[in-house]
């Protein structure tokens, strides 16, 4: 077999056999396959597409292109989540203690951010102390005692998706449906967890744009999930604005504090438990999504929610003192507060504008190497649908650069709030359930 011969069929449009893609990842995996020819196949997918048996097969192959965890020496149902990204995305440290006060075991592998996207690693490391780089026994007893741990990716998990996706980001192949397909479920495959439950963002600041794609990925991954064996489900959730009212490393952590308190944002509270309750169905803990609620509402109201965070970042190494009183948190040196220049209701706040600022305020990477400033980012205090007076207070950015870098990231801040006279009605953060 040639990789050429692939690429070719690839590239006019014809269905690779099984062979076919495990002769390529394979290949590639061994370093036999250069990376230009993979780039090639990649962007032959991104135009041609892949039918849903070369997904499977070609998720599976990535699955097992290095080890596998076995979860089942760990008690209850594990149940995971991803999220494919998105702006002030910090549902998973709410949604984790959560789901966990409420009886479900949480056994999460997680991401860093990259781009104008954040990511739940970061955003544990903004508190003092906390590590990440937690396998083995630390791991399952952790697991076992708490009910919940949020780590890091082990080195050997997945190396076919490490090397593609390196690739795909340095080559405009990140936005192909079969391709991010395969390398979550590759990941969340070869994490053991029994249950899955996928966030698929849409809107300005995902990945998919659009309701269409969004519904096309979510129903491919939840197909390969439970045609694996694994109870799969997704949400579709809005990311056409940030979610919350905090974007940046530190201000997110702080916000899920106050949203494991109760005082979250509504729409991160309402992704959390609705989320949550599918997550705790998932798990066998509740008979229906109503109970989920109730249950879930509960663990938030008698502060359940709260101690289970609070031992999960002790467990982690994290000093507590900043979880339990979060004004300990360092803020950035500048506050640079961002005016309404007219009067009305913000109709759209670009998530994708509000993401990138933060990023080039210090608070995300533009290249895996870059470090962060965890104190930077953007603090929102309108939304869509919310009504301004002139000269009332948009937003606060957060950063330690200077003058001259952050004013045209301030005028790109305003920019992205767009306010027209007439009365708007916001998105709900929920867009739709995708069961099977
Ligand atoms: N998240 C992933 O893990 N992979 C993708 O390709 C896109 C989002």
């Amino acid at each position: 077999m040639r990789m050429v011969d692939l690429i070719i069929k690839k590239r006019d449009g014809h269905e690779l056999s099984d062979e076919e893609i495990t002769f390529w990842i394979d290949g590639y995996v061994k370093g036999e396959i250069p990376d230009y020819q993979s780039s090639a196949m990649q962007m032959a997918i991104l135009f041609k597409g892949m039918t849903n048996r070369e997904i499977a097969t070609l998720t599976d192959r990535m699955e097992h292109s290095g080890e596998v965890l076995n979860l089942s020496h760990l008690k209850g149902v594990k149940v995971d989540k991803h999220s494919t990204g998105g702006v002030g995305d910090k549902t998973s440290l709410v949604l984790g203690p959560m789901v966990a006060a409420c009886g479900a075991t949480l056994a999460k592998m997680s991401g860093r951010g990259l781009g104008h996207t954040g990511g739940t690693l970061d955003k544990l490391e903004s508190i003092p102390g906390v590590t990440v780089a937690i396998e083995g026994e630390r791991f399952a007893r952790q697991v076992n005692s708490i009910g919940c741990a949020i780590v890091g990716q082990t080195g050997s998990l997945v190396p076919a998706d490490k090397k593609m996706y390196a690739l795909r980001d340095v080559t405009g192949t990140v936005e192909s449906i079969p391709l991010i397909a395969a390398s979550v479920m590759s990941k969340k495959l070869a994490s053991g967890s029994d249950a899955i439950l996928l966030d698929v963002t849409v809107g300005e600041g995902a990945f998919m744009k659009n309701m269409d794609d969004a519904r096309t990925l979510a129903h491919i991954m939840v197909d390969i999930g439970n045609r694996l064996g694994r109870n799969t489900k997704a949400v579709l959730s809005d990311m056409s604005e940030p979610l919350g009212l905090a974007v940046g490393n530190a201000l997110e952590v702080k916000e899920a504090i106050a949203a494991l308190h109760g005082n979250g944002p509504k729409d991160l509270m309402e992704l959390c438990y609705t989320s949550g309750a599918i997550m705790l169905k998932q798990a066998k803990v509740v008979k229906d999504y109503e109970e989920g609620r109730a249950k879930l509402e509960e663990a938030i109201k008698s502060g359940a929610a709260f101690d289970k965070f609070v031992k999960m970042i002790e467990a982690q190494g994290g000093d507590i003192s900043y979880i339990l009183h979060p004004e300990k948190f360092e803020l950035a040196k500048n506050q640079i507060e961002i005016r309404a220049s007219q009067s009305g209701y913000v109709t759209s706040l670009n998530a994708l504008e509000i993401g990138v600022s933060s990023m080039k305020l210090g608070g995300g990477r533009e290249t895996l190497d870059d470090v962060i400033d965890m104190s930077a980012g953007i603090l929102l205090n309108k939304k869509v649908g919310d009504h301004v007076d002139k000269g009332e207070l948009l937003a606060t950015l957060h950063t330690n650069k200077e003058p001259e870098e952050y004013k045209p990231i301030a005028d790109d801040v305003k920019k992205a709030f767009v306010i027209v006279s007439e009365k708007v009605t916001p998105m709900p953060v929920i867009r739709e359930i995708i069961e099977k």
